[in-house]
């Protein structure tokens, strides 16, 4: 058995796929939690500038923008009218459809927090714009860019398990003491339960290393939190057009605390991300049933870095991945591993789908996407 330790290489702030010298501005809807690390990534980044900041609180927008030269409004229509190439939408999700429609109709690129929308047909009219407009529809599903996704998806990528059989997911928290805030939680605004907040990352995880999800199986209960169509338990089995598998499982119960976890399982080996702690476990073996080997990684710079800067720094990171590749997929360039606008449709159609499936007790069939581009 062997252990790797790793650190995290620091990011580079340059960005390889800028063609000109003109930087790519971006302005932030939703100046909250995540719109502030957004706004952060954008002025980390040598080749982005912040145009405009619009929130309903104007002092969330001010901010934000203190002392960067934006705009500071909180009014949608001002703020889409600024100077700007690019448009990121870091508001709740009942109200990304309007500032995503409204930037599309402008010429703008944008990259949507997750969910896409609070409802299915919210995605699909978001999708419908971009395409209309011919332009980028990027969502925040950043866990691809965690060190332990990226090590799974790479593995799998590689060969080193063999061919892909089938994957466990699993996300979950504590539930309701976990929320700030009651949109968060209310299905009204959110668009459901434990499916549209911690698991609607782990479906797009499964979709990610799939392929496609075109199967859903599930069921749901409402039982332990009572909130009328946010789902507190989600479980499904998923199945891609080519066969493999995964068993899913979003919760509000899980009263260890906030964790995921992602195990693949291929004919010559399994691997397993897993985070908070981040960490990973790859098992291989020449052929079924001959000797194995064990690697497990861990990161102690990252542990060491969330206990003295929260998780916000590791999200941080992965936005700025996510930026970076956002400029790529802008440049027409997609070999990359922001997730697009096909893949937040498709997370939200499946939430739908178990949903239904656990109502009627049959299994929901859903076409194919792929990629948007590329
Ligand atoms: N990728 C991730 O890991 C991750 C984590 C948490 C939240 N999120 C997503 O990010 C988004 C924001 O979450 P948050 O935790 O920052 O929430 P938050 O409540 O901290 O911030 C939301 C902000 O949006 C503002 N707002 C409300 N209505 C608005 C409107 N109509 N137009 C503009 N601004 C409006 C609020 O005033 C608030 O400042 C949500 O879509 C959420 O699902 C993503």
């Amino acid at each position: 058995m062997a252990w790797i330790v790793t650190f995290p290489l620091p990011t580079d702030p340059s960005n390889p796929s800028r063609k000109n010298d003109r930087p790519m501005r971006i302005g932030v809807v939703g100046a909250g939690v995540i719109g502030r690390l957004r706004a952060q990534s954008i002025l980390r980044h040598s080749a982005t500038e912040l145009a405009a900041v619009m929130d309903v609180a104007q002092e969330e927008a001010d901010g934000v923008a203190a002392g960067t030269g934006a705009l500071a409004t909180t009014e949608l229509e001002r703020f889409l009218d600024a100077d700007m190439d690019a448009v990121i939408v870091s508001s709740p999700p009942h109200v990304h459809e309007a500032a995503c429609v409204g930037a599309f109709e402008r010429g703008r690129h944008v990259l949507c927090e997750k969910p896409l929308s609070n409802t299915v047909d919210g995605c699909r009219r978001i999708v419908d714009a971009a395409f209309a407009a011919d332009r980028v529809l990027a969502v925040g599903f950043n866990l691809r860019y965690y060190p332990a996704i990226e090590f799974v998806k790479d593995t799998i990528d590689a060969g080193r398990i063999g061919d892909l059989d089938h994957l466990r997911v699993f996300g979950g928290h504590e539930g309701l003491p976990k929320f700030r805030i009651d949109w968060q939680y209310r299905a009204p605004e959110s668009g459901g339960g434990a499916m549209m907040d911690v698991g609607i990352h782990m479906t797009d995880v499964a979709r990610y290393l799939m392929g496609e999800i075109t199967d859903v199986y599930g069921t749901m209960s409402e039982s332990v939190w009572n909130v009328p169509g946010s789902e507190d338990n989600a479980m499904a089995v998923f199945r891609s057009p080519d066969g493999i598998s995964a068993s899913y499982h979003a919760t509000w119960t899980e009263w260890k605390g906030y964790r995921f976890y992602v195990e693949a399982y291929g004919t010559l080996g399994m691997v397993r991300g897993y985070y908070a702690p981040m960490r990973n476990l790859l098992i291989t073996q020449d052929e079924p049933g001959g000797p194995t080997r064990t690697r497990r990684l861990l990161y102690p710079g990252i542990m060491i870095r969330e206990r003295l800067k929260s998780w916000h720094s590791t999200a941080l990171l992965s936005f700025e991945g996510e930026l970076r590749d956002f400029l790529a997929m802008a440049e027409g360039r997609y070999d990359v591993r922001l997730a697009d606008g096909y893949a937040g449709l498709r997370s939200v159609e499946i939430a739908a789908a178990v949903r239904r499936s656990s109502e009627t007790g049959a299994l929901v069939r859903l076409p194919a996407l792929g990629r948007m581009r590329g």
